[in-house]
């Protein structure tokens, strides 16, 4: 019975007699009520303090939970080597949500347009969730342009030291518009797309990411989403966010 609540007396307690051993003392005046505050619009609320701690649940996963956040202009290849990543860890035994920029548009963030002001707030919103998933010791993977450097961050700034991980897809625009997978460069320079990064919306890069993927090695050839991938795990593996699985364990 957690401190703050007081016992009351069961049927056999005789409140007008001095208890004998094993029985309690009723309580004639209420506990002082828990303390709430105001976060932003949100009044009255309290942190509620769980019983399992992050540190358990990333024992039982053998990993430590992060936010992995790909960005980068469309194309770049973010969900690509994103879910080749997921796939990769997951063969590994590790434990991951995906976080697609156009999947959380199908739902929780389908109210949102692409304005300065709907941008941010779908990054916003998308590292709360993430921030969420990491301190459960999920490893959180999200491919979202983010093009600007205050919204990623503001999503930084929320976190713990090392919870947060910049993965930066630096390919040039002129190859992310040659790939152009859903036709969306074609259409924005045929001015059919308005607020279009790269074409007629900023693209603020990184400045302090974490890991920074060039397209291609030092004799131009171009590098695999594989490759790509297997830089992030094993960056993860060295600094210690990737813990050794029992090796019984099959997936
Ligand atoms: N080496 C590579 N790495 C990543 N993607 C590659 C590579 N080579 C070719 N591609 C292709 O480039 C395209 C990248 O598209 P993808 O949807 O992954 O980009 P994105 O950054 O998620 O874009 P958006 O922001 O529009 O969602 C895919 O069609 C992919 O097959
Ligand atoms: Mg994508």
């Amino acid at each position: 019975m957690p401190a703050h609540v007081k016992p009351v007396a069961g049927p056999h307690v005789d409140a007008r007699r001095p208890p004998t051993r094993g029985q309690v003392r009723p309580q004639a005046v209420a506990a002082p009520p828990l303390r709430t505050r105001d976060v932003g619009r949100s009044t009255n609320v309290r942190w509620h303090q769980a019983t399992v701690q992050r540190a358990d649940k990333e024992r039982m996963l053998c990993q430590r939970g992060c936010v992995l956040w790909f960005t980068g202009l469309s194309a770049s290849g973010k969900s690509t080597v994103a879910a080749t990543l997921e796939s990769i860890l997951h063969q590994n035994g590790h434990y991951t949500m995906l976080l697609d920029g156009d999947n959380v548009r199908h739902g929780l963030n389908s109210n949102l347009g692409f304005s300065a002001e709907d941008r941010a707030e779908n990054i916003r919103r998308v590292g709360e969730v993430a921030k969420l998933a990491a301190e459960s010791g999920i490893l959180t993977i999200t491919s979202f342009i983010s093009p600007y450097r205050a919204d990623r961050d503001a999503v930084r700034a929320r976190m713990a030291p090392g919870d947060f991980l910049e993965i930066y897809l630096r390919v040039p625009l002129a190859l992310c518009e040659q790939r152009d997978p859903k036709g969306l460069y074609k259409k924005a320079r045929a001015g059919k797309i308005s607020n279009f990064t790269g074409i007629n919306d900023p693209y603020e890069e990184p400045t302090g990411a974490e890991i920074v993927l060039d397209p291609y090695d030092e004799e131009h050839r171009m590098y695999s989403p594989e490759e790509l991938a297997l830089r992030i795990f094993d960056h993860l593996t060295i600094q210690q966010y990737l813990l050794p699985v029992p090796s019984t364990a099959s997936f």
